[in-house]
């Protein structure tokens, strides 16, 4: 059996650079808050029960936000730094066997297998008994906010300098800090109290650890990382939306690499756990949000918002339409400019156009409503027509009502249908007409007052201005 592996998780900072009332790890990059990030790459690594997450700032929306059965919580009253962040955590993770693995929930890039990868590393490196640790390290071609690594002779990691407490000549330094370390957890615990707040800022650095192992007859090691931006640090909101366009990246090209068209990727926002099958084409500067799915061979059109949705197969969604917590089924069409708010169920074939609104309504297989109307907790049967300008009138002020069409009807244009209403299958409603009583299967209704024409009139009316 390998040494377990424990994960202690820095989420308890404020984040000032970031200028904000929120706290940094819950500001969202990618679709996700920070913390959830980091959390999932744990969760890879290690059991819930082995992971520990710090909390101060926010503390509660913190824990909101992870969610994550057994995942365990600690909370750092006043943050006096990295390493009295890690400090805290001492009694509520009760083990000090095997390794601690120490991330930072302002670093949401950090792949899994980057992880294990260094968590290996510092498992083979363990046959010595002087390997104390081992900590995730890149040339940078702007090192500047982290804290440099010193190389003694031997390479091991003599000393980090923080930023602030850097000289010229340390400052010069391009091999950076990545915030990630695996330490031996019982030199770790033995040692870390030694840790103090003796630097320009005052804080108990967790970086101190290396210098102080050192001192101490151990070595901490360096693993060089190739690529920097997978442990990028997110301190104020250029490195946010920085982080957030390479976790975009990230998705297009593994969505790319699995069959689905993407004109224009960089245009697009696509969240982590939306799902696109084969052949389908994505238009420039679509969103796709939350926990989307959608189907093969569909379309999403340039500037179109779908969040929280199911889309079956084949379906089309036009440009500038917007589709919220809403199912399609295979080979709707909606939009252009369609709005579809939140707990609709289209069927198969049905067609919303333009400027429609839904709001909890269902749409028969194959009923069409293509333009203006808003239908609202509606429930409409298949094949029915639903004319330009149809308007169910739903609310009275102080009640939601229903209106029920049945299947194969037809409502004239600039209807409005005052619910609660009922009418049945194939029965026609005249266009203009205010339905307020039930219209029974296949009759027609129709409330306009009769056309009056009266011969001449305009006329005679003209001339009696020009007098
Ligand atoms: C830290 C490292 C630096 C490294 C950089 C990488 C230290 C002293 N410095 O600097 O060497 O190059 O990360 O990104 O560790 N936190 C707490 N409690 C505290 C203080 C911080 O939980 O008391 C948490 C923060 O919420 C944040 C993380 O620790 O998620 C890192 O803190 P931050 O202030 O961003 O450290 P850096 O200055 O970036
Ligand atoms: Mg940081």
């Amino acid at each position: 059996m390998p040494s377990p592996v424990t994960i202690v998780i820095l989420a308890a900072g404020l984040g000032t650079r970031m200028k904000s009332r929120k706290a940094k790890v819950l500001h969202r990059a990618g679709g996700k808050t920070l913390i959830e990030h980091v959390v999932e790459t744990a969760l890879k690594l290690t059991s819930a029960d082995r992971i520990a997450v710090v909390v101060g700032h926010q503390a509660e929306d913190v824990r909101m936000a992870v969610k994550h059965p057994g995942i365990r919580f600690v909370e750092q009253k006043e943050q006096k730094g990295t390493g009295h962040a890690v400090m805290v955590c001492r009694e509520a993770l009760g083990t000090q066997d095997g390794y601690l693995t120490i991330l930072y929930g302002d670093s949401p890039l950090l792949l899994p297998e980057t992880l294990q990868r260094l968590i290996d590393r510092q498992r083979s490196a363990a046959s010595s008994a002087e390997a104390a640790g081992t900590l995730m390290s890149a040339i940078m071609g702007d090192p500047t906010g982290y804290g440099r690594v010193i190389r003694d002779s031997s390479d091991h990691v003599a000393e980090i300098v923080e930023q602030k407490a850097a000289n010229p000549q340390q400052l010069a330094i391009r091999e950076a800090n990545m915030g990630i370390y695996c330490f031996r957890a019982d030199l770790f615990w033995k040692y870390v109290d030694q840790i103090g707040p003796d630097n320009p800022a005052h804080e108990y650095y967790l970086t101190d650890m290396v210098a102080i192992l050192d001192r101490a007859g151990f070595y901490v090691e360096a693993m060089q990382i190739a690529n920097p931006d997978e442990a990028l640090g997110i301190n104020d909101r250029v490195d946010l939306a920085h982080v957030d366009r390479i976790l975009r990246h990230r998705k297009t090209r593994e969505l790319m690499l699995g069959g689905v068209t993407i004109e224009r990727p960089e245009t697009v926002s696509i969240d982590g756990d939306v799902r696109i099958g084969m052949d389908t084409v994505v238009e420039p500067f679509a969103r796709i949000l939350g926990r989307t799915s959608i189907g093969e061979n569909c379309r999403v059109g340039a500037g179109a918002i779908v969040q929280d949705s199911e889309i079956a197969d084949e379906a089309e969604i036009f440009p500038y339409t917007i589709v919220n917590r809403s199912k399609i089924e295979r080979g709707a069409q909606l939009g252009p400019f369609a709005r579809l708010r939140f707990d609709n169920h289209v069927a198969e074939g049905a067609h919303i156009g333009n400027f429609v609104e839904l709001k909890k309504t269902q749409m028969g297989a194959g009923a069409k409503a293509n333009h203006l109307a808003y239908l609202g907790d509606a429930k409409i049967g298949a094949k029915t027509n639903i004319g330009a300008g149809t308007i169910t009138c739903n609310y009275d002020g102080f009640n939601k009502h229903p209106t029920v069409i049945g299947a194969g009807a037809f409502v004239g244009s600039n209807s409005s249908l005052i619910a609660p209403v009922e009418i049945g299958d194939g029965a026609i409603v005249g266009a203009g007409s205010v339905i307020t009583e039930p219209v029974p299967a296949d009759s027609l209704a129709i409330s306009r007052p009769p056309q009056v024409v009266k011969p001449e009139w305009a006329r005679k009316r003209r001339a009696l201005a020009r007098k």
